[in-house]
């Protein structure tokens, strides 16, 4: 599947998990903008639970954004008490007074000037523009990131730049273009009832089958959510060699985790390199110098996630003709195929012989 195809299904998993699942929340019965984004100011400082009475009071003290707007702003204040973040409801006062000068009391339509309005931001802006008004705009919220960051395995922390930006090209295409406004509304509530921060329900879930982090069983470690730990990537090939009823391997020195451990002959590459790129490698040369036309066949891809690295691993099985001559690289041990199991081995070189 092409990663389009992909993409695209896991959107209508998650539209269709909506229709049977999704929450009857009372501002989804509204299409007006200015219901829309008082709901989901609420809703940025509280559980919808909660949220849901407060919404309540304050659409029926200020039914549209004139009643808002002339009102004074104590008893803005007075109606969100116990909310906190006072500064929210001065904005949402302000933002009001500016609708009626700058935009004649009409809620603005497009996400530009929507964003324009005082205390919206990114997430409150695709919200609006999304749902009154069917702009492809994706959200990103906590939910957002935690389903996305599992999903595709992104262990990128929730506070970097790089993390906010790589879930939120995820997010803007994974979109539902058809329905912006209600695929934006599926993801956050499957992050809020189904991919929850701990314990989340992976057995229910439809997206079970597409998801990295519960492959991987990383579920509990995603989405990052530390200052401190940075994920390095590696990029790791290993030759396992087929030699007249032998194979190749190597201990590992150094002072890494997998120290003293036996492994085959590996090549380690700062980037992703493909076979073409390998062949030119030194340490490629050395080991099948003198060796005419190789017999490669790739075995297997996996990516090995660790705490701190992500270890993108391919093996290829190479068959050396029995009639060429092989001499040992330095370096290497030459051991019998049977004996492979009699060695010990990292738990990634163990997984492709299980396989294989
Ligand atoms: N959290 C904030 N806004 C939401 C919405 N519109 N739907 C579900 N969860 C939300
Ligand atoms: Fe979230 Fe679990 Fe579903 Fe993955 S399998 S999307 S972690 S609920």
């Amino acid at each position: 599947m092409t990663e389009k195809d992909n993409n695209s299904v896991i959107t209508s998993l998650l539209m269709s998990w909506y229709e049977k699942e999704g929450r009857d929340l009372p501002w989804r019965r509204t299409t007006d903008p200015y219901k829309i984004w008082i709901s989901e100011i609420i809703l940025q400082q509280t559980r919808v639970a909660q949220g849901r009475d407060y919404y309540f009071r304050f659409i029926e003290r200020f039914p549209d954004i004139v009643s808002l707007a002339t009102a004074e702003e104590d008893e803005v204040l007075k109606l969100w008490q116990g909310l906190g973040y006072y500064t929210r409801a001065r904005n949402v006062h302000a933002a009001a007074k500016q609708v009626t000068h700058t935009f004649n009391g009409i809620f603005p339509s497009i996400y530009s000037d929507i964003i324009s309005l005082k205390g919206v931001g990114e997430y409150t802006a695709a919200a609006i523009a999304s749902i009154a008004f069917h702009e492809p705009h994706a959200v990103v919220d906590g939910n957002v990131y935690r389903v996305i960051a599992r999903l595709f395995g992104i262990a990128l922390s929730i506070h970097s730049s790089e993390g906010k930006k790589v879930i939120k090209e995820m997010a803007q295409s994974l979109l539902d273009i058809k329905d912006p406004g209600r695929y934006n509304q599926a993801v956050m509530d499957f992050g809020a009832i189904i991919c929850t921060p701990v314990q989340p329900k992976c057995t229910l879930c439809v997206l079970q089958d597409y998801c990295i982090a519960f492959a991987g069983n990383q579920v509990g470690k995603l989405p990052v959510n530390d200052r401190k730990i940075l994920i390095r990537n590696r990029y790791f090939y290993y030759f396992h060699i087929l030699h007249n009823g032998n194979t190749y391997l190597q201990k590992r020195n150094g002072s890494d985790i997998w120290k003293n451990l036996f492994e085959f002959p590996l090549i380690e590459t700062p980037e992703s390199s493909d076979f073409a790129e390998l062949e030119r490698n030194e340490a490629f040369r050395k080991l099948f110098s003198g060796i005419p036309a190789l017999s490669v066949n790739h075995r297997l891809a996996i990516k090995h996630q660790l705490t701190h690295q992500a270890i993108h691993t391919h093996f290829y099985q190479i068959t050396i003709p029995d009639e060429v001559s092989y001499n040992t690289p330095e370096g290497i041990l030459k051991i019998e195929n049977e004996q492979l199991s009699e060695f010990p081995v990292s738990r990634l070189i163990h997984k492709y012989l299980e396989i294989i």
